[in-house]
């Protein structure tokens, strides 16, 4: 494996996420407010050729996933062509692209998707009440995400996981009507701990931990069994007895993962994020981790020169536009442009 993909705590990166733009046709009160949230202008955005580009660096390094994320991936309107590019990294290396979707648009481009190269779906949807969900996304379509993810299972992504924020109050009597749809249906559901996000008004009681979880399933389940889960994975897996699909947790606030996270991010704008919930894209000041640590630059898990080569690895394939701007020329050294 490419030690350029690997950081000071050992963790090896083989798993990057792309986010393809900032834009979303839902407003979950948890994400974003009513008005939406601030959009880079267009021309600082990556373009699909610069995904492209970056994507077969780290592929040409070691990554073995790709995530397309948003915003609402799907909103971006050249998604089945950037799929199709992608896929042809398989050729070099990588193994899997995927998606997380909020599924409002899913259905009708299901099948331009999958004949693309998309292989693996999460779909997001927190409540089977549609009144409820049109409260928490501040838009209307649960029957559409629930007709997304059917068709989903129909075109055979096995399985489709739909992602559920629990949140007391909204969702968490409704833990074992999701736990249910596991029975017969190829679905993995995976329940999420309802995290702090700039200004969604976390609170402690809203959080429905991982522990409560488990406890209200195996009242109804007793026999809800442990898996077995990869050094990566994020989420927790369980099966009850029996059922198709598994459940499972992902417990970012009650049992942090980070210690074995593959994961990097490139955000809408092409810059690179080593954390999900961490505000700094390059790591030059001190930033507050989402756990409320604090890092500085120093004393960060990367080295610094790992940051800076892979800065300039994106800036290098992308200087034709405004999109990478957090590099200053200085870097561009002859040791760098060997890559
Ligand atoms: P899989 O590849 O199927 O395991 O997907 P995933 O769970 O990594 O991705 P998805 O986009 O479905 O994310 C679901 C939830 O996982 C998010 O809401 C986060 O809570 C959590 N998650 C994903 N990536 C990270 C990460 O890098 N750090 C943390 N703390 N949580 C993450
Ligand atoms: N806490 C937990 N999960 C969240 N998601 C978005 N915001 C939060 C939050 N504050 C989830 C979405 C989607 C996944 C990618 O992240 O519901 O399923
Ligand atoms: Fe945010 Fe996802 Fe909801 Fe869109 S669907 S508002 S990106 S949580």
């Amino acid at each position: 494996f490419s030690s350029f993909l690997t950081d000071s705590f050992g963790r090896q990166h083989d798993y990057l996420r792309i986010s393809l733009t900032e834009r979303c046709n839902l407003r979950c009160k948890y994400c974003m407010p009513e008005e939406g949230v601030a959009l880079t202008p267009k021309n600082e955005l990556l373009t699909t050729q610069e995904i492209i580009k970056i994507a077969s660096l780290f592929v040409r390094e070691g990554v073995r996933k790709i995530r397309l994320t948003g915003g609402e991936p799907l909103v971006r309107k050249d998604i089945i062509e950037l799929i199709g590019e992608l896929n042809a990294l398989k050729s070099h290396g990588l193994e899997s692209i995927a998606m997380t979707t909020n599924g409002i648009t899913l259905s009708k481009k299901l099948p331009q998707l999958v004949s693309a190269g998309l292989n693996q779906l999460n779909i997001s949807l927190d409540t089977l009440v549609p009144a409820k969900f049109e409260f928490v996304t501040r838009r209307k379509g649960w029957d559409r995400v629930l007709k997304s993810i059917d068709d989903a299972i129909e075109h055979g992504f096995d399985p489709v996981k739909v992602n559920c924020v629990v949140m007391r109050g909204l969702n968490e009597e409704e833990i074992c009507d999701f736990v249910a749809l596991t029975e017969n249906k190829n679905i993995d559901v995976r329940f999420i701990e309802y995290m702090p996000f700039d200004g969604n008004k976390w609170n402690e009681n809203k959080m429905v931990s991982y522990q409560e979880m488990l406890n209200i399933i195996r009242q109804r389940w007793p026999n809800f069994d442990k898996l077995s889960d990869a050094k990566s994975d994020t989420s927790k897996a369980y099966r009850v007895s029996g059922f198709k699909g598994q459940v499972g947790f992902i417990t970012s606030m009650s049992e942090h993962f980070c210690g074995g996270c593959n994961r990097l991010r490139i955000t809408a704008d092409g810059n690179l994020k080593v954390c999900l919930f961490g505000n700094s894209e390059v790591p030059q000041e001190e930033t507050t981790c989402w756990n409320g640590d604090s890092v500085k630059d120093e004393e960060s898990s990367y080295d610094f020169d790992w940051w800076v080569r892979l800065n300039y690895l994106s800036y290098a394939y992308t200087k034709t536009s405004s999109a990478i701007y957090n590099i200053p020329p200085s870097w561009m050294t002859s040791e760098f442009n060997q890559n």
